[in-house]
């Protein structure tokens, strides 16, 4: 049995498209609705509830759109919502921190782990919890880093600044300060972590600049990837996969839909026609 319908993948913004690229890559016969809700983004730095409110507007639209199966991309979003969205749907919903916990958790050989993500991300421990949960003997180390966020908005992804900024935010998790409050590289070896979980979307575009000051010995791990296995999984045991040879893709925003397609060009390499634009009246209901 094969199921046409297109999968839902849900952002606050473009940052997702990280998740969208992956998910083509490992199931190209599938279907796709991507919603960006840009106007409202970031959520990163919202109070828990409107995180609710917001993913649940924007859910509520891709099910209009009879998705087979939702993935939100949005570690904001799975972070605060996950829970509530499973309660309102009765379709399959996956979000990215589960994914990404496991892969962490496989890629530390010292059983460190260090975690970034958007303030929100990081005051609700999602992640701490489920790398635990992966393997209670992993140390966990959380950091919020909410200068990257409005960094690659502003498309700042490389050059001098970016790293300096990278530096700085990067500071508590792999280095230590001296008594004159500057910070002393590296830490000794046997503190430090080997493996940093990007947790949240827009960061796996600042991978080179964060691998780069993170330095040699420290894996860089992401969400993205491990996420698309996962649906790839979820779609055969729900028996919801595509026919071959089928697939389309819209990509839906709240914000700009020029601006939108730019970056989407960018990440992508390629055009991106499938652009268009989404009142906000109509989400915010
Ligand atoms: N998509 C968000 C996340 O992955 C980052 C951008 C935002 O704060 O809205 O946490």
């Amino acid at each position: 049995m094969t199921d046409p319908r297109p999968i839902g993948v849900f952002d606050s913004g473009v940052g997702g498209l990280t998740v969208l690229r992956e998910i083509l890559r490992r199931t190209p016969d599938e279907s796709t609705i991507y919603f960006g809700d840009n106007a409202r983004a970031p959520y990163g730095t919202r109070p828990d509830e409107e995180v609710r409110t917001f993913s649940v507007q924007s859910i509520d639209l891709l099910v209009e759109r009879d998705v087979k199966a939702v993935v939100v991309a949005c570690n904001t979003s799975t972070a605060i919502a996950l829970g509530d969205l499973r309660r309102r749907y009765d379709l399959p919903i996956l979000g990215v921190i589960r994914p990404g916990a496991t892969s962490a958790a496989l890629a530390t050989r010292n059983r460190r782990v260090g975690v970034i993500g958007t303030p929100a991300t990081i005051r609700s421990h999602a992640y701490f919890t489920a790398i635990k949960d992966e393997n209670p003997a992993v140390e966990v180390y959380e950091h919020a880093t909410p200068t990257f966020v409005p960094m690659v908005e502003a498309g700042l992804l490389s050059g001098p600044e970016v790293e300096a900024s990278v530096r700085e935010a990067l500071a508590p998790l792999l280095g230590e300060r001296n008594a004159s409050g500057e910070f002393i590289f590296p830490m000794p070896a046997s503190a430090r972590i080997d493996a940093l979980l990007l947790g949240c979307t827009h960061y796996p575009l600042l991978r080179e600049v964060i691998a780069a000051v993170a330095g040699e010995g420290i894996a860089i791990v992401d969400s993205a990837a491990a996420t698309a296995s996962a649906l790839a999984e979820l779609l055969s045991i729900n028996a919801l996969e595509a026919p071959a040879g089928a697939a389309t893709h819209l990509q839906l925003t709240t914000g700009d839909v020029a601006a939108f397609r730019s970056i989407a060009e960018r990440m992508f390499g390629e055009a991106f026609p499938d652009v268009a634009g989404v009142e906000i009246a109509a989400v915010a209901r």
